[in-house]
Parts: structure tokens; sequence; C-alpha cells
């Protein structure tokens, strides 16, 4: 045994393309602090050789599991893989905990926390002796703050996501994650079903460890990153417990300390062609509604310029392959084994639809390279370009007097819904009714049952629920009717400034921008006035002249919030921006490429 202080610098072996910028910490002799960084560092029993030698990248690997985020705690384990990964080809893994982020029980809401989870990562990513890192990503916002975060340092990154939970089931029948609350809380509005059976429904689609695992945000945002190319080829929709995770986690270290070597960046895999890329791909997989909002702040933190008419221009008129829920039948078990993102990109591929096959990846190799060929095992499940599910299945971006942008996701408009509001001879797509009004979540359960001005036909309004109104924005725009409607079959439509789970199968109109909270004019809605949707147009407008809106903002002043209930509520609600914009808060976008910018 020698000490752990004796080494020799090899002289053989890859040279990393730039200088390992770790090595400002641990190996810079002229740097009186380098000593100090360097025995705090061997006192868990690593050699100097593993942290200093010139060519031995240190890999930070973001782990977003814990008990706290059950949705990715299984990452716990899957860390463990990518630091085999990272050390066989050659780098030394620093694994580090991130702020957790559990959707499913973070109040007010979970998205307050993905502002917070970036900034604190762009700190540790700019602030440590890393030469690039594996973001382990999976439940909702994981993944857009750390692809976020990454985007701003600019040091080589890689996704990995946790995978999809098993597929759940009720008896022979498949229950999903997200989908299975939004009937069963139908069942038990309608007094079918008890709230013990309800509880035991629910339970059901959350059979393993993993991300959810229908096409919520979780699946959306984790196929984005893979769209994207900032997740090897094929690794979104492996199941979390499927041997193939493990191995996709080795395989995810080894490629981390090739992207160092090659000096391949962030912002050298996201470009608009990227961006473009995924939005095409969120239409063919049916994704979540959250998508925009996370794509558009991912591309504001790299400098890319994108908007929701971006969204409405690229993917709009594409059609739906993915036949699973929330858009159509099967779960994530299905979706893998029809091939996964990459047999999506594949049909797109071979139709002309995928806008730029030549985008680069972080497989060292374009999109059209990884996927070309990978055509559908299943055509059950993701279904040919030629025989689609739906035909122009992606999100509209509305606009109007009512609001500058909201988000209609069409691929989920119900049979019942096209019947009740899309089917007037004269004008197929357009709807008009008047609104009762919602503040807030808490306000909406608290009447909704007694409200006697609610009919077929009334258009449901929830506001006070943007990035400043309920901070975060929450994700309650999805209003089911009452009781005695949804036992006549009767659907309602919904407006709102806030979000909707990308598990909800509704078609609302929601994200819509500027929230009431900062002047919308949804802030301004009293009940009974008179809206009217038109599809063809992409308009929202409400029934009244300028000179009454004028008077009418006068009348009712400025929207109220609730007061802060914590520092951070009050440092996000002056910062952020609207969800068309990303949620973004506009200051930090000006830092870019911090890692080459400062060192
Ligand atoms: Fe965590 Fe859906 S709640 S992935
Ligand atoms: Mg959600």
């Amino acid at each position: 045994f020698t000490s752990p202080l004796d080494w020799v610098e090899p002289t053989e072996g890859i040279e990393p393309a730039v200088p390992l910028r770790s090595k400002k910490w641990f190996n810079s002799p002229e740097d009186d602090m380098c000593a100090g960084y360097v025995e705090r560092f061997l006192n868990g029993g690593l050699t100097m050789g593993e942290i200093t030698a010139k060519k031995k990248p240190i890999i930070g690997i973001a782990q977003t599991g814990s008990d706290l985020a059950p949705c990715n705690s299984h990452h716990v384990q899957l860390a463990k893989r990518v630091r085999d990964g990272i050390l066989a080809a050659g780098g030394t893994p620093f694994e580090f905990p991130c702020h957790p982020i559990q959707e499913t029980a973070k109040r007010p809401t979970a998205a307050l926390d993905r502002n917070l989870a970036y900034l604190s990562l762009v700190e540790v990513l700019f602030g440590y002796p890393l030469d690039g890192v594996v973001l382990l990503t999976g439940c909702d916002k994981t993944t857009p703050a750390l692809l976020m975060a990454a985007a701003t340092v600019n040091i080589p990154a890689i996704c990995m996501n946790v995978g999809p939970m098993l597929n759940g089931y009720a008896g022979s029948r498949l229950v999903g994650s997200g989908g299975v609350v939004w009937d069963s809380r139908l069942l038990l509005s309608a007094g079918k079903i008890t709230e013990a059976q309800y509880m035991q429904r629910v339970s059901l689609s959350a059979p393993s460890v993993g991300h959810c695992n229908t096409m919520g945000t979780a699946s959306t945002m984790n196929a984005m990153a893979e769209a994207l190319g900032m997740a090897l080829p094929g690794s979104a929709s492996i199941p979390a417990v499927y041997r193939e995770r493990g191995a996709c986690a080795y395989q995810t270290g080894r490629r981390a300390v090739e992207l160092v070597m090659e000096d391949v960046k962030p912002s050298d895999i996201l470009t608009k062609a990227a961006f473009e890329n995924a939005i095409a791909a969120c239409t063919a997989i049916g994704g979540s509604t959250n998508a925009p909002i996370h794509l558009n702040a991912i591309a504001k933190h790299i400098g890319v310029d994108l908007t929701c008419d971006d969204w409405e221009r690229v993917g709009y008129h594409l059609p739906l392959l993915l036949n699973i829920q929330p858009a159509g039948k099967y779960l994530c078990e299905e979706y893998h084994r029809a091939g996964g993102l990459p047999a999506i990109m594949a049909e797109l591929i071979q139709a002309g639809k995928l806008p730029h096959p030549d985008a680069m990846t972080v497989s060292g190799q374009t999109m059209g390279d990884n996927c070309r060929g990978d055509l559908t095992n299943d055509s059950r499940v993701i279904l040919p370009f030629d025989k689609p599910l739906m035909e122009e299945a992606g999100f509209l971006n509305l606009k109007g007097t009512l609001f500058d942008s909201a988000i209609m996701k069409t691929s989920v408009i119900s049979p019942a819904f096209r019947e009740q509001y899309l089917s007037k001879p004269d004008d197929p797509m357009a709807f008009e009714g008047p609104v009762a009004v919602f503040d807030g979540p808490e306000e909406y359960h608290h009447d909704i049952e007694t409200r006697k001005d609610i009919k077929a036909g009334t258009i449901l309004i929830m506001r006070g629920t943007g990035p400043k109104g309920y901070p975060g924005s929450a994700e309650v725009v999805n209003m089911i009717p009452p009781g005695e409607l949804i036992k006549q079959g009767v659907e309602l439509p919904c407006i709102g400034d806030g979000r909707q789970s990308g598990t909800s199968g509704s078609p609302s109109i929601l994200n819509a921008s500027p929230e009431a909270a900062t002047g919308g004019m949804l802030g301004y809605l009293k009940d009974g006035d008179i809206i009217r949707i038109d599809l063809n147009k992409r308009t929202a407008d409400v029934k009244l002249t300028p000179e009454e809106i004028t008077a009418r903002k006068a009348e009712l002043g400025p929207y109220k919030i609730p007061t802060n209930q914590t520092p951070w509520q009050e440092i996000f609600r002056n910062l952020v921006g609207e969800l068309s914009e990303g949620m973004v808060f506009d200051m930090a976008t000006k830092y870019q490429r911090v890692a080459q910018v400062h060192g």
C-alpha cells in the first residue's frame, strides 16, 4: 500500500479537448487554496490521482431522489450504476442532493419550487469543481429545473430519468397515474363510489417505484429531454424497475465522461432546431400542456427564442401517434415495448415531418442517425404516421381580449365535448356562453355544487392561479361540473390562468397570460359575461366594448392576491414572469453560459 498522496500524472490516455475546469481547484499549484481544496476531498478515501489528474474529469451526479421525493427515489439506487459508468470511463463521480420537488406533495404547488431548484443547481454547478454533470430527472418539475440550470451554466450535461412506474391494473383493466384520480373524482362526485373505494382505486395506479406511468408531465418532459438530444436515445420510456434502466444508468455515466472529453456542452445541443424537434415529438406523443411552459423556460436560459406561436406553427398540424393515456388507452410499459421515443421519431423522420433530423444529440450522433428506421414494433400503441390516432393534434395558441396567449390541447377534445360545443353546422369550431368565475380552487370546491347559475353551456373560469396569483401556478383549470350535470353527461369548457395536470384529459384553455394578478382580463370578468372562443380563428374574446372594459378595470381595480406564506413565495412573486414566457425570472436569463464567461 502506498500513500493516497503518492501518484504520477499519467502520460497516456485521451486528452480532454479543453483543460478541465475542476483542475482550477485541484491542480493549480499557483493557487494557495489548492491544497485546501484537495485535502478535504481526500478525507472520503479518494486518492490524489482521482481528483488531481489532468485527464480525469469530475462528474457531478445531481440527485433528485429522496424519501421526500418518492417519484425519483429509485435514483438513489440508479446513481450507483451511474457512478460505475463514470469510473469505467475514467472519471470521478461526485454525487450531491438537489432541492426536492415532489409533484404530489409540495404545498402550495410543486411548480413554485422549479425555479428554486434551478437557482440552487446553478450555484452548485458554477461554484464547485465539476467538469460535467449527470442530471437525474423524473417527476414533473425536476426535469425542467435541472435542464434550465445546465443551460445557464453550460457545462457538459446529460439527462437520465428515473423511468415510469409499472402499469397499474384494476382487475384486468389498465389504470394510469392521474387519470384514475380524475375518473374516480367524477364517480365520487356522482355518488357512485365511497371515499374508501376512491382511495383504493387511486392507489392501484402506482404499483412500483418510478414516475407517473401515463403521458403526464413527467413522461412528457423526459421524452422532451430525449427529443431535445439531452438524453440517450431510447432511455426515457424504460420502466424504472426494468434491468435496462440500470444498464442505461451505466451508459449515461460513461457518456457523461466522454461529453467532457469532447467538450460537448448544452449550447451545442439545445439549438432552435432541437426545440422544434421536441415540439414535433410533443404532438406525436400527446404531451402535457406543461411542456410549452418548461421548454420555453429552458430555451430562455440557453438563449434560444421560442414562443407559444412556435408551438402552434411547428406542432399543431402534426398527428397523434402514441396511444397512451390520457389521450389514448395504454400505459408506459406498452409505450416502451413499442419502441419508445425513437419509434416516434422514426415515424416522423420517415414521413419527412421531423423538422431537423440533423440536430446533434448527446449520443454523439444526430437525431436522424439515432432513430432512423426504428419504426413502431406495435402499431396498436405507436401508430404509423399514415394511420394516426388523430390528425392535427398539437396545441392551439389562442389570443384576444381575454389574454395574449393561452394553450388548448386538441388531442384530448372528447367526442362528447365536440358534440356539445363544436358541432354547430354554420360555425363548427366556435362556441360562446356565459361565464361562472372562481377565484382559486378553494372557492371552486366550496361553491361548485351549490351555484345555481351553472348549466349546460356555462364556461367555467378559474383565475388567481397564475405564477404570481397562486405562487408557482396551480394545476387546477380542469374543473369538473356539478354532480347533477355530470349525471346528465354534460361537459363544461374551462378557461384559466393556471395550469392543469398533464395527466388530465380535459381540453381546457389554460396557461392564460397575462394572469389576473398582473392585470389580465380574466381578473375583470363578472359572472354572466359572455365570451366567445373561435378555434379556427384562434381567438378568445369577451363580449364587452373597449369602453366597457376600461370602465370595468376602473371599477374593480387591481386583482387581489393572497399574502405570502414564506420568504421564497415573496421572492418568487417579485421576480416571476408569465406562463407563456416560461414562468422564468427575467433577471436570470441575462446570465448565459456562465462557466465560459466567468470560469
Ligand atoms: Fe411525480 Fe407524476 S407525480 S411523476
Ligand atoms: Mg402535475
